[in-house]
């Protein structure tokens, strides 16, 4: 398993068009120049994969996409299959992002069905998980971020690579982000319920920090304890900022 190096994906979510091709290649070519040590991904829109591969060829930047369907083909207009995404060059998916729940209705039972499809298709899903500002605020954010994580890992990842990421819905895009104390409970809290549902083969499964990860707030949120890498959004667009939070881990 590739546990040990922070691995740091960006997210692009429904941005990018072509033109950030541009940013993907400058990354890329910064990367190699700097003898970058942590894993870095990724995840534009679909669309673009293939000529990212394309583009990237040689380097270390892994891709990865945003979503997948649970089924392997068939008629589901508008939907990307696991294998749809291998194909076009990802290794990565990210699954259960709280866009995806919040605004698609995805349940814990929905994301566990997509993750079971990319280990079938051989991709490393990064299985989100966070709370509301409600939760919080009601005092309920572990217990829902514990219960989210029990809901959402299918038992076919206890033997597969796979990282979890924590992001609170209430700092995605907001400029806020938790205190480090409170990501650090929360960490410790996914870790200990990763490991009551798929056992001790996962204490070293890393578990990402997203929402608002920054170039000036990085380096903290990656020395806290259990903070295995960042799942970024806005700032994984421009290759300077991103550089920066890579240089962070
Ligand atoms: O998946 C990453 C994301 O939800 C965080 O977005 O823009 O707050 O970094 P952002």
């Amino acid at each position: 398993m590739k546990q040990s190096v922070k691995l740091i994906a960006g997210n692009w979510k429904m941005h990018g068009l072509t033109a950030s091709l541009a940013e993907a290649q400058a990354l890329q070519d910064a990367i190699k120049a700097q003898s970058v040590t942590c894993r870095v991904a990724l995840c534009p829109p679909a669309t673009l994969l293939d000529r990212m591969r394309s583009t990237l060829v040689g380097g270390k930047v892994e891709l990865g996409g945003q979503d997948c369907h649970d089924k392997p083909q068939g008629a589901f207009t508008g939907s990307v299959s696991a294998e749809m995404l291998t194909d076009a060059g990802a290794t990565l998916v990210i699954l259960g992002h709280s866009e995806r729940r919040a605004g698609f209705g995805e349940t814990d039972a929905d994301v566990a069905a997509k993750v079971e499809a990319a280990i079938a298709a051989g991709l490393e899903p990064i299985v989100c998980v966070g709370e509301t500002l409600e939760q919080r605020e009601a005092g309920d954010a572990v217990a829902v971020v514990s219960a989210q994580v029990a809901g959402s890992l299918p038992d076919s990842l206890s033997e597969r690579d796979f990282a979890v990421a924590y992001e609170p819905v209430w700092a995605i895009g907001t400029g806020l982000t938790p205190t480090l104390e409170q990501i650090a409970e929360v960490h410790a809290a996914i870790r200990s319920a990763i490991i009551a549902r798929l056992g001790q083969g996962t204490a070293k499964t890393p578990i990402l920090y997203g929402g608002s990860v920054k170039p000036d707030n990085a380096a903290d949120i990656l020395a806290t304890a259990e903070v295995g890498g960042a799942l970024v959004g806005g700032a994984s667009l421009k290759a300077d900022d991103f550089l920066k939070i890579i240089r962070a881990a």
